[in-house]
């Protein structure tokens, strides 16, 4: 097969890094502005998650939770600017519920598996479609799209990191500590970098922006300048 039918003529932007270092909203912008498709690769993670704590599949159970992945039943929803995109698992809306802390810190215990990440490759490369794509998770410019044409490596410190993951939950009305969620931000970080499957890492064609103190407007700028 050729690059064409193979859609490797698309342009694919990664956008890889450790939670909350601001690639969802990085990612969302980007897109909004080039009229680019999303995937949200956490997201899948998220719903693999959801869906086996709701079927009492046990998180070390590899070979079900590979076939809870490989069948997901899912679709993302446009949104209105602004408003997370509307996630459905069997028809069901769980937007709220895949965005919440335990089910971020069940997804990365079942992204250690091998045999997830592999029901969940094609699935996430089905996302390459014209005009193109803003691919956000921590293994899309390595595994995912090794040969994309865009790859950013955002990063942050953990108390950054924390900080703005609390506004975000209280948001939502979610009440955590910021010294928990620090604790749980570093508990994921080792899991994501320490697993032997794809673990969290910038691909070595990857631009790395720290966002510890940089504005969204301003990160937004440097990811756009990569693409003029
Ligand atoms: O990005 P998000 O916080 O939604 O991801 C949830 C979890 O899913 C991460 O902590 C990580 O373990 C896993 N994940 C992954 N590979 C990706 C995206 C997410 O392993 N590409």
């Amino acid at each position: 097969m050729t690059d064409t039918e193979l859609g490797n003529d698309i342009p694919v932007l990664t956008i890889d890094g450790p939670s909350g270092s601001g690639k969802g909203s990085v990612t969302q912008l980007v897109a909004g502005r080039l009229g680019w498709h999303i995937l949200d690769s956490g997201a899948l993670y998220r719903l693999t998650a959801l869906a086996a704590e709701r079927a009492q599949v046990s998180f070390d159970d590899g070979p079900s939770l590979a076939g809870i992945a490989r069948n997901l039943s899912i679709e993302f929803l446009p949104s209105s600017p602004g408003e997370p995109v509307k996630v459905l698992l069997e028809g069901e809306d769980v937007t709220e519920a895949i965005r919440r802390e335990t089910t971020g810190n069940n997804a990365s215990k079942v992204a250690v598996l091998e045999e997830v990440r592999a029901a969940l490759l094609q699935r996430q490369r089905d996302f390459r479609q014209a005009p193109g794509l803003v691919a956000d998770g921590r293994d899309m410019g390595t595994v995912v799209f090794p040969d994309a044409p865009y790859k950013v490596f955002m990063i942050a410190s953990a108390q950054a990191r924390a900080e703005r993951r609390h506004a975000q939950l209280k948001a939502q009305g979610e009440d955590v500590r910021i010294a928990t969620l620090l604790r749980e931000i570093e508990a994921r970080d080792a899991r994501d970098m320490g697993r032997k499957a794809a673990p969290l890492k910038a691909a070595e064609d990857a631009v790395t922006i720290d966002t510890t103190d940089l504005s969204i407007e301003l990160v937004l700028e440097k990811v756009l300048s990569l693409i003029d």
